[in-house]
């Protein structure tokens, strides 16, 4: 009878059994009598021992064929082991190898340039700390979920070719038949606002794209956003909505994912403090704070990436900026009816200087104003008959925001680049693998 196949993270309840384990050789250590393979079968990390005297003479020559990332089938008894990882380890009777490796593994345990590894991306998954950021990145996305869910949010698709344009920064565009130009999608929020008029609260969460020319540590060209859109919230309502998310997201990988963010060396004292409510400044406070701190920032400018570190010093949780100059945002933003310079919009900035997370605004629900500031900006107004239309039939007061996936996963994580914030990152001088 052939003992059944487990999965390594469940081998504690296999203890004095014989079963089988499929996966690939992480580490090989012997003394010439005792041999160690330690392999991972991307559930958790096996020590396997083999002892030559109790062997057959086969399975001991397979050991000498083994090299990093070999694919390996092992069987044996499963034994409580305090010191291994996981607490067990495997006693081996037989191992086969299912799939050579040859012995130029390109990712090995030394010091690596950038490049070398992101041309090695396809490899370089496998190793312990990408395995980490995937394991957090996914139970990041599964929080953005299950929070929407329980509070009744429908979760919209939006489209990723698109003809009307969402945000200022740059567009990849293609040939769509006979419908002259399609661009790809830099925010589904647009289609999102139609959607809420039929649903209330929706969100919608994929890729978006920015052909942006830089080359910074929190710039993708294709990166994931999750935004939602509520019917009836004003400005205010969508911050309180802000801070309850991004602290559920924070605390739900403290309390799922710790061991991920152990091995990442992540700081973990400076994510227990991320709890709702968040500062709040307004942009023109802000503004002379950043003069006092020495910042060149005038009012009317955007905030620059030394900006928004400058404002969360001394702040142990995101801060939100709010209500930036019309010049400096989207053409969506609602005006401020208390400043008119003003759009009723937040940013808010991840602490230790891990910059905006989230861009959200209360939208111009006042037909002639948001077709003004659609001329204004020169945009195409044939493509956006459909989203005035919003404004004429049954307009609302309504608000959302975007949340991007990539520099929320580099926050959490503690990374210092949203390179390794996703698995094959796009970006201006990298299409490949
Ligand atoms: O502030 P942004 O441009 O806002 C929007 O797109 C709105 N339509 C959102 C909404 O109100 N529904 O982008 C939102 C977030 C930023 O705060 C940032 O986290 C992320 O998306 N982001 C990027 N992430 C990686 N690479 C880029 N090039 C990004 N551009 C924006
Ligand atoms: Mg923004």
């Amino acid at each position: 009878m052939t003992s059944p196949y487990a999965r390594i993270t469940e081998l504690n309840t296999h203890i004095g059994q014989v079963v089988r384990v499929r996966g690939w050789v992480t580490h090989l250590r012997s003394s010439g009598k005792v041999a160690f393979v330690v392999m991972r079968d991307g559930s958790g990390t096996l020590q396997c021992v083999l002892v030559k005297v109790s062997l057959p003479a086969e399975t001991w020559e397979q050991y000498g064929g083994l090299s990093h990332e070999t694919t390996i089938e092992v069987a044996g008894e499963v034994r409580s082991d305090k010191r291994a990882p996981g607490g067990v380890e495997l006693a081996v009777t037989s191992l086969t190898i299912t799939g050579p490796s040859p012995a130029d593994y390109p990712i090995q345990p030394k010091e690596h340039g950038i490049d070398f590894l992101l041309d090695r991306r396809h490899l370089w998954l496998r190793s312990g700390r990408q395995r980490a950021i995937a394991r957090v990145r996914h139970e990041i996305e599964q929080a953005i979920r299950d929070f929407f869910h329980k509070r009744d949010f429908t979760l919209v698709d939006t489209p990723i070719l698109t003809a009307a344009i969402g945000e200022r920064s740059g567009l990849f565009s293609t040939e769509y038949f006979d419908e002259g130009t399609a661009y790809l999608a830099q925010t589904g929020q647009l289609y999102g606002e139609a959607a809420a008029a039929a649903l209330g609260r929706i969100y919608c969460f994929g890729p978006t794209f920015r052909a942006e020319k830089s080359k910074t540590r929190r710039h993708l060209s294709e990166f994931w956003m999750v935004e939602p859109e509520v019917a009836f919230n004003d400005s205010d309502d969508n911050m309180r909505l802000q801070e309850e998310f991004v602290s559920y997201i924070v605390q739900r990988c403290l309390e799922r994912r710790r061991d991920e963010l152990i091995e990442l060396e992540r700081d973990l004292s400076k994510l227990e403090t991320v709890v709702a409510p968040f500062p709040r400044i307004d942009y023109s406070d802000a503004v002379r704070l950043l003069e006092r701190k020495g910042s060149g920032v005038k009012w009317g400018d955007d905030l620059g990436a030394e900006d928004e570190t400058l404002l969360v010093e001394g702040h142990d949780r995101p801060v939100f900026v709010f209500n930036y100059p019309k010049e400096a945002k989207a053409f969506y933003m609602k005006e401020n009816p208390d400043d008119p310079r003003t759009v009723l919009c937040n940013d808010c900035l991840a602490p230790e200087g891990f910059g905006e997370i989230i861009g959200g605004s209360q939208r111009e629900d006042d037909h002639d104003r948001l077709l003004r500031r659609i001329e204004e900006e020169k945009l195409p107004i044939d493509a956006y008959g459909w989203y005035l239309d919003l404004r004429k039939y049954g307009t609302f007061v309504h608000s959302g925001f975007g949340l991007g996936l990539e520099r929320t996963v580099a926050w959490i994580c503690g990374l210092p680049h949203v390179r390794e914030a996703i698995a094959f990152p796009r970006m201006m001088h990298r299409l490949r693998p």
